[in-house]
């Protein structure tokens, strides 16, 4: 890919223009944000609490920088080593999160999804953090709003939501909450953009969209294998064929984690008791507690060689 086609920065009549953005959790989600955000030219600070946790979203990034260039560069190698050095050039790492937010213009949380951990962190966070920095989270399945109960500047604070594989998957969910300006949601509109995400926005509503529709069709899907009207080899191989997807149900519960899917549902069936819509399975809450959570520990529904 040639330079000139890297996105440049964003702007709006109304937003301001980000340019450095703070990124906290270098988990998968991180560190595919991480990487995006370098890649259209955003200077970005990865923090974590462990020099092996940054460690490992560095392997990530390059691992995933490499798929990308053997697409962009493919009779390149000169042009390919050169968009390289440049990404990771913009990328810093840091485990002190003081530094990393001294000029910083926006904060992407990505940690785990703990609320109490998050407002804790939000509170840290507006009390170091420059004036004008927005503070948005990239929380799937927990009220924006209740992330940020302790931040001052409500004005400035949003969610920014990205799915994985975050490189490849083209959406960003821009959240605004009933204090978000228009000014920080415009900022985030243009910086989703900038990133060369086509955003949709929501309401601060359980789930957003996307996993306000996701969630629900993916438990379905268990209670369908719970009640034996199919296998799920059969299960995926419908949605596939006949819906169009490009996974089915049981084969993306397994590639987002039945972790973090269980903690999805038994939130919401918490917060929302009398709401049929999430619904929790006895069958995810047993392959969870095996210690299945899906690919990334090698098993799930399915087994995945390593
Ligand atoms: N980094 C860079 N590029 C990547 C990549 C990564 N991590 N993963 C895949 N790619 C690229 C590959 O290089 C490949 O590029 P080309 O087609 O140009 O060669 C392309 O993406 C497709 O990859 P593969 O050929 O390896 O595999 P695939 O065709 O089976 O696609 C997939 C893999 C993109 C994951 C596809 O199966 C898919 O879109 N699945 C659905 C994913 C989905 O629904 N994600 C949302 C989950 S919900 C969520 O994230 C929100 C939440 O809060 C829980």
């Amino acid at each position: 890919m040639a330079a000139s086609s890297i996105a440049k920065n964003a702007t709006s009549s109304l937003g301001r223009t980000i340019k450095t953005v703070t990124i906290i959790g270098g988990g998968l989600m991180g560190s595919g944000i991480a990487q995006v955000a370098a890649e259209s030219n955003h200077k970005v600070i990865l923090v974590d609490q462990k020099q092996e946790f940054l460690d490992k979203s560095l392997n990530i990034i390059q691992t995933s920088l490499k798929r990308v260039i053997k697409k962009k560069f493919d009779k390149d190698q000169q042009g390919g080593e050169k968009y390289l050095n440049d990404v990771n050039g913009r990328i810093q790492t840091s485990l002190n999160l003081e530094e990393s937010l001294q000029s910083t213009d926006l904060v992407i949380e990505a940690i785990v999804e703990n609320l109490g951990i998050k407002q804790k962190l939000f509170k840290q966070i507006d009390q170091i953090a420059p004036k004008h920095t927005i503070l948005t989270s990239n929380t799937s399945s927990l009220p924006i709003t209740e992330i940020v109960q302790d931040v001052k500047r409500q004005d400035k604070v949003g969610g920014l939501h990205f799915f994985n594989p975050v490189p490849v998957m083209k959406l960003l969910e821009v959240i605004r909450t009933s204090s978000t300006s228009d000014e920080t949601f415009q900022t985030l509109l243009a910086f989703g953009k900038a990133l060369g995400k086509t955003t949709v926005s929501c309401k601060d509503t359980p789930g957003f969209i996307v996993n306000r529709l996701l969630v629900p069709y993916m438990i379905e899907a268990i209670h369908m294998i719970e009640r034996g009207d199919a296998t799920p080899e059969d299960i995926d191989t419908a949605m596939k064929l006949g819906a169009g997807y490009p996974m089915g149900p049981i084969e993306l519960l397994d590639y987002v984690g039945l972790d973090t899917s269980k903690y999805i549902v038994d939130g919401w069936k918490k917060r929302f008791p009398d709401d049929a819509s999430f619904k929790t399975s006895e069958l995810l809450n047993k392959i969870v507690g095996e210690g299945k959570f899906g690919k990334k520990t090698g098993a799930g529904f399915y087994k995945y060689s390593k």
